[in-house]
C-alpha cells in the first residue's frame, strides 16, 4: 500500500520535473501562480516585476491560462524591464507575446516599443483586440542576465502577455555576425501543413512555432501558383540533428504540379540583410524515370537561380533533410519567390519548410553602464537599477544621457532620496557628467575628488552630513559654474581657487568652514551676473520681436461680426492676441480679377476666379454663392480658421472680402490645378504623372493634413479631403485646400458631433452612420486618394469597377486582398514603378479605409509609410536607369531559360560565374 503510494508520488515527481525542457523560462505576465499547461510547459508568474499592474482579461475562444492575464505599465516616458537569467555563450530563442483583449476598456490600440538590453527590438502595434502579436529573436547570450524592456508608449498603455526563453542546444543559428547582430524572426513556415495550428513544443523540442501555410491572413503567402498541391508522409524523416525542423514539419510539403511554386509574403522589418534557409526532404515516391530538379528564382537576384536543387541527390537519399540557405542575403519587404523546375526535370518542385530571419544590429549601449552599476551597488535599495541599459533606448528615470551612439550620462538627479553612506567615489568616473544632484540625502564622509568629471557644471551636495574639507580640486574643474555645499558639516577653509572662480558658490551652514579664517556666511560670487544680464536682455528683445510679429494682425480691418464669437473661442485658451485676416476691398478684387473675367474652377459652394494683384501676386478668388450652404456663420468660421493656419502644404489664405450679398475668400493661385485633373482629367492624355511624383504629392498632402491634425490647437479636421481639394503649384508641389467644411475639434474630446458633410466616395462610413467626426475620418478620405493615385480611377464610377461595384474602395480591396495588385495599378504608369513601394502604399491605403476609425492609422503613420515608399522607389528608379542596358543584354541569356517558365518582370536572369553560390550546410 505504502509502496504503491510512494511509486505514485515518485511518478508524479518524475512527471513534473521532466515536463520542462532545460533552459526554458515561461513567464505568464500578470499571472498569480505557477502551472503546467496542456503541452507540458511550466509557466511562472512574473512576480519579479515591481511595476505595472496585473490584470485578468477574457478573449473569446482563448482558453490558455497564460492568455487570461497580462501586465500593463503606465504610459509614461520610462521603461519597464524584465530580467532573465541566461547561460553565457549559449544561443536562445526569446519570444514575447501580446494579447490586448481590450484590457483597459478603451479600444485605443496600444503602440509601444520593446527592447532587448540597449537594442530596440520592435515596435508593437496592436491592430486587433483578439489577435496575439508575437515577436521572436535569436541571440547568443554574452552576460548572465538579459533585460527585456517595454517603453515609449506612443498610444495606449504598454503591456505584455508572455515572455518566453528557449535555449538552443547547438549551432544551427550560428552566424559569423552574431557578436554584432541579433536574428529577428520574420517567417518560419511549415508548408503543406494539415492544420492551421502551428507545430511547436513538444513536436519541436525547442518550441519554435512553425506557422502553417494554410493560415488565412492578410499579406501572408499570396499569389500561390495554380497546380500547388499538399503532400505528406507518415514515414520518419532523418533530420540529422535536433535543431533542424522537427520531423512533423518535414513530413508535409507542397508540390508544384504545373512546374512552379510561387509565393509572395511580407517580411516584417525588411528591407534589410537577412538569414534565409529552405528545408527540403523528398517525401513522394518517384517512378524509376522520374526526376525532381528545380531552381529558386528571386526577382532582381539572378545569381540565386544558378543553383539547381535535386533533393534526393543533395540529401543523399529519400526522407532525408537537405537545407540550402543564405547566411547574408538582401531581402525586400515584399518577397516574391518562385521555385521553377528545370527543363530536364519530370516533376515540379517540392518545399517542406522555410525560415527567414532579419539581422538586427545590436546597440553597444552606454559607455557608463559598468560605472553606474557599481555606483548603485553602494546604495542600500536595489530599486535604482531600472533594468536594461541606463541610457538606451530610454534612460532610467533619474538619469539623463547625451545623444551619442554610445551615450554618456550627463545628469544624475538623486535629490531627497534618503540615500546614506559615503558618496560613491565611482561617480567621478562618469566623465560626461554635467550636473549632479545629491542634495537632501544623508550622505556622510568626505566630498570625493571630481577631477574625472571635467565637464561638471552644476554640483548640488547641500543638506547632507558631509564632513572634511572642501576639496581644492573642485577649483580645477574648468566648467564648474554652480557649487552648493551648504548645511553640511564641512570644516577648514574655502580654497582660494574657488573664491576667485567665476562661480555661484554657497557654503553657508557649515559651522566649521571659513573663508580664509575671516567670514562665515553666504558668499555668492556673482561673476556670472553679467551673463545673467545678457540673458535677461535677450529675453526682452525676443519678446519685443514676438510682439511686433503679432502686432501685424491687429492692423487688419474689422471682421464680420459673427466671426467674432468664433474668434473668441479660438483665442480663449490663452492671452494670445486675436489673429484676424486681411480684408480686401471690393474694388481691389474687381480690379485684380478684371471684373471676374477668368473662371478657373467651381465647387459645391462657389466659383473660383483668377486674379492678379497690383504687386503682381497671382490669386484665386472663391466667390461663395449666396444660396450655398456656407452661410455667414461658416464664412466667419473659415476666415478665422484660415488666418491662423500656415503651412507650406496648405494653400495659403491671403484674406477675404465681403459686401452685402457676396462673400469671397482669397487664396494664393496654384498654377497646376487640382490633383484630380492630373489623374483622370483631360490633362492625363498629354502627360501622366509618374509614380514617384504621385508619392511626392501624397507626401505633401499628408504633411498638410498632419499639420491640421497635430500642429493646430485645437486640432482641425478637414472633413472634405478629395483629389479635387489637393492643388498643385508651379513646381507640382501639392497643397491641401478648402477648409470650408473644417470645424474646430473641441479640445480634449476626441470627436465632434455635427451635421454629416463631405463628398460621396470619400466619406468615412463610420462618420456617416455615427455622425461622430474624428481625425480618422480624414484618414479614410486620404486612403481613397491613395487608391486614386495607385489606380488613376475616380472614387466613384458606374462603369470602371465591374458589375456590382461602384466604389473604388470595394474594388481595390478585392484585388489587393487577393494579392492581385497589378489589377488596380494605373496602366498609364506602364512598368515604371517598384512593386514594393506600390505594395506599401496599397496596404496602407487599405488600412486607412478600414470600416472602423480606431483600426485606421494616424496620418503621421501614413506619412511615414509614404516616405519609406519614396525611398524604395528612388532607389529602384536609380537601378532601373542604371540597368537598362544590362537588362537587354541579359534577356538574351534568359532565352535559354525557357524551361524555367519565367514570368512577369523576372526575365533578367543572368549566369555570371563570378557570383557566389548559396551555402548548403
Ligand atoms: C484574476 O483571477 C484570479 C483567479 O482567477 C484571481 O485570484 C485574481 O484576484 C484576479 N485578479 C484580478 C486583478 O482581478
Ligand atoms: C469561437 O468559436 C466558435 C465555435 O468554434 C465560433 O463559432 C466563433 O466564431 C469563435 N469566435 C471567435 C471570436 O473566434
Ligand atoms: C537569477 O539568478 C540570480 C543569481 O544567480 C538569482 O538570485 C535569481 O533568483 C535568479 N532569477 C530567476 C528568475 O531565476
Ligand atoms: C517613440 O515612438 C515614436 C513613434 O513610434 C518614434 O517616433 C520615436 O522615435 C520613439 N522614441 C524612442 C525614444 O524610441
Ligand atoms: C542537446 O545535445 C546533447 C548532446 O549534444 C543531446 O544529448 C541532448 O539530447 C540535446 N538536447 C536537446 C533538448 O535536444
Ligand atoms: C495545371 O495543371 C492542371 C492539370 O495538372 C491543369 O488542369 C491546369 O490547367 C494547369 N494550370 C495552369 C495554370 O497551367
Ligand atoms: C551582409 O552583407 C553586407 C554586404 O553585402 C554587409 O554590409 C553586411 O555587414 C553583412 N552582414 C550583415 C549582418 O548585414
Amino acid at each position: 500500500m505504502d509502496a504503491k503510494l510512494l511509486l505514485l508520488l515518485l511518478l508524479f515527481l518524475f512527471d513534473v520535473s521532466f515536463a520542462q525542457m532545460p533552459g526554458f523560462v515561461s513567464l505568464d505576465c500578470g499571472g498569480q501562480e505557477s502551472f503546467t499547461d496542456d503541452i507540458g510547459l511550466e509557466w511562472d508568474p512574473d512576480t519579479q516585476v515591481r511595476f505595472g499592474e496585473a490584470i485578468n482579461i477574457s478573449v473569446a475562444n482563448e482558453t490558455r491560462k497564460q492568455y487570461m492575464t497580462l501586465r500593463h505599465f503606465p504610459a509614461d516616458s520610462r521603461k519597464y524591464c524584465y530580467s532573465l537569467n541566461v547561460t553565457s555563450r549559449t544561443r536562445y530563442l526569446l519570444r514575447a507575446t501580446f494579447l490586448y483583449g481590450n484590457f483597459d476598456n478603451n479600444n485605443v490600440y496600444p503602440k509601444f516599443d520593446i527592447s532587448l538590453g540597449a537594442t530596440h527590438w520592435a515596435t508593437i502595434v496592436i491592430s486587433d483586440a483578439n489577435t496575439i502579436e508575437v515577436r521572436e529573436l535569436i541571440f547568443l547570450a554574452s552576460t548572465p542576465t538579459v533585460s527585456v524592456c517595454l517603453s515609449n508608449a506612443t498610444t495606449g498603455q504598454p503591456f505584455i502577455s508572455t515572455l518566453e526563453l528557449r535555449q538552443f542546444n547547438g549551432s544551427v543559428y550560428y552566424t559569423q555576425f552574431e557578436d554584432q547582430f541579433y536574428l529577428s524572426v520574420s517567417a518560419r513556415i511549415n508548408f503543406g501543413a494539415d492544420s492551421e495550428a502551428p507545430v511547436r513544443y513538444p513536436d519541436d523540442p525547442f518550441d519554435r512555432m512553425w506557422e502553417s501555410d494554410s493560415v488565412r491572413k492578410a499579406n501572408y503567402l499570396v499569389d500561390v501558383a495554380a497546380g500547388t498541391e499538399k503532400v505528406s508522409t507518415k514515414l520518419p524523416i532523418d533530420v540529422d540533428r535536433d535543431e533542424r525542423p522537427p520531423p512533423k514539419v518535414m513530413q508535409t510539403a507542397v508540390v508544384g504540379r504545373n512546374g512552379s511554386l510561387t509565393y509572395r509574403l511580407n517580411l516584417d522589418g525588411f528591407p534589410g540583410f537577412g538569414w534565409a534557409v529552405t528545408y527540403f526532404a523528398e517525401i513522394e515516391d518517384l517512378g524509376p524515370t522520374d526526376t525532381r530538379k528545380f531552381r529558386l528564382v528571386l526577382p532582381g537576384m539572378p545569381e540565386i537561380s544558378k543553383a539547381v536543387v535535386n533533393i534526393e541527390e543533395n540529401a543523399q537519399g529519400k526522407y532525408r533533410l537537405y537545407e540550402p540557405g543564405f547566411t547574408n542575403l538582401t531581402l525586400p519587404f515584399v518577397l516574391s519567390f518562385r521555385f521553377g523546375k528545370t527543363s530536364d526535370s519530370s516533376l515540379g518542385p517540392l518545399l517542406n519548410a522555410m525560415e527567414i530571419n532579419k539581422y538586427l544590429e545590436k546597440s553597444d549601449g552606454s559607455l557608463d553602464g559598468a560605472v553606474v552599476a557599481s555606483v548603485i551597488s553602494k546604495f542600500s535599495s536595489s530599486d535604482w537599477d531600472e533594468g536594461g541599459d541606463p541610457c538606451l533606448p530610454v534612460p532610467w528615470s533619474w538619469l539623463q544621457c547625451n545623444s551619442d551612439p554610445q551615450p554618456r550620462i550627463i545628469k544624475i538627479s538623486l535629490s531627497k532620496q534618503n540615500l546614506s553612506g559615503n558618496i560613491p567615489t565611482d561617480l567621478a568616473k562618469l566623465s560626461g557628467l554635467v550636473e549632479l544632484w545629491l542634495d537632501g540625502n544623508s550622505f556622510v564622509g568626505p566630498i570625493p575628488d571630481f577631477t574625472g568629471c571635467m565637464d561638471l557644471k552644476i554640483l548640488h551636495l547641500e543638506n547632507n552630513q558631509l564632513t572634511g574639507e572642501l576639496p581644492s580640486s573642485l577649483a580645477s574643474l574648468p566648467n564648474l559654474r554652480e557649487l552648493y555645499v551648504q548645511n553640511n558639516m564641512l570644516s577648514g577653509t574655502v580654497p582660494s581657487g574657488l573664491l576667485s572662480k567665476n562661480l555661484v558658490l554657497d557654503y553657508s551652514g557649515n559651522i566649521n568652514l571659513h573663508e580664509g579664517g575671516k567670514r562665515n556666511h553666504v558668499y555668492i560670487i556673482v561673476g556670472s551676473v553679467i551673463g545673467a544680464v545678457v540673458l535677461l536682455l535677450a529675453t526682452v528683445v525676443s519678446c519685443y520681436f514676438l510682439h511686433k510679429g503679432r502686432r501685424r494682425y491687429h492692423e487688419q480691418a474689422d471682421l464680420p461680426e459673427e466671426s467674432l464669437a468664433v474668434q473668441r473661442f479660438v483665442s480663449s485658451k490663452g492671452d494670445a492676441p486675436k489673429e484676424t485676416a486681411h480684408c480686401f476691398s471690393v474694388n481691389e478684387i474687381v480690379q485684380a480679377t478684371k471684373d471676374f473675367e477668368r473662371k478657373i474652377g467651381s465647387g459645391g459652394f462657389g466659383v473660383v476666379y483668377y486674379g492678379k494683384l497690383n504687386d503682381g501676386k497671382e490669386i484665386a478668388v472663391k466667390v461663395l454663392t449666396s444660396n450655398s450652404f456656407q452661410g455667414r456663420r461658416e464664412f466667419a468660421n473659415e476666415v478665422t480658421l484660415l488666418s491662423r493656419i500656415h503651412h507650406r502644404n496648405l494653400v495659403q489664405f491671403l484674406g477675404y472680402c465681403q459686401e452685402q450679398d457676396r462673400s469671397m475668400l482669397i487664396y494664393e493661385f496654384m498654377h497646376n490645378g487640382t490633383l484630380k485633373e492630373h489623374l483622370y482629367g483631360p490633362l492625363t492624355r498629354e502627360k501622366t504623372i509618374s509614380w514617384i511624383k504621385r508619392l511626392e504629392i501624397a507626401e505633401d498632402a499628408a504633411r498638410g493634413i498632419e499639420y491640421l491634425h497635430t500642429g493646430c490647437i485645437p486640432a482641425i479636421i478637414h472633413r472634405d479631403l478629395k483629389s479635387s481639394n489637393i492643388l498643385l503649384d508651379r513646381h507640382m508641389k501639392a497643397k491641401v485646400s478648402d477648409f470650408g467644411l473644417s470645424k474646430l475639434a473641441v479640445d480634449g474630446v476626441s470627436h465632434v458631433s455635427s451635421i454629416v458633410r463631405g463628398t460621396v466616395g470619400y466619406l468615412d462610413p463610420e462618420y456617416y452612420i455615427s455622425q461622430q467626426l474624428t481625425d480618422k475620418s480624414d484618414v479614410y478620405s486620404f486612403g481613397v486618394i491613395l487608391l486614386e493615385l495607385i489606380s488613376g480611377q475616380e472614387a466613384i464610377s458606374n462603369v470602371n469597377f465591374g458589375a456590382n461595384c461602384r466604389n473604388i474602395v470595394q474594388w481595390a480591396k478585392l484585388h489587393i486582398e487577393s494579392g492581385d495588385i497589378q489589377g488596380i495599378i494605373d496602366p498609364s504608369l506602364r512598368n515604371e514603378y517598384d512593386i514594393q513601394s506600390m505594395w506599401k502604399i496599397a496596404e496602407k491605403a487599405l488600412m486607412c479605409v478600414q470600416p472602423h476609425g480606431h483600426l485606421r492609422p494616424s496620418i503621421s503613420e501614413v506619412l511615414k509609410e509614404i516616405q519609406d515608399s519614396i525611398l524604395i522607389e528612388r532607389e529602384a528608379n536609380a537601378t532601373r536607369e542604371g540597368n537598362s542596358d544590362d537588362m537587354s543584354r541579359n534577356s538574351v541569356h534568359s532565352l535559354n531559360m525557357g524551361s524555367l517558365d519565367l514570368c512577369g518582370n523576372e526575365n533578367y536572369v543572368s549566369f555570371d560565374e563570378s557570383i557566389a553560390r548559396p551555402t548548403a550546410r
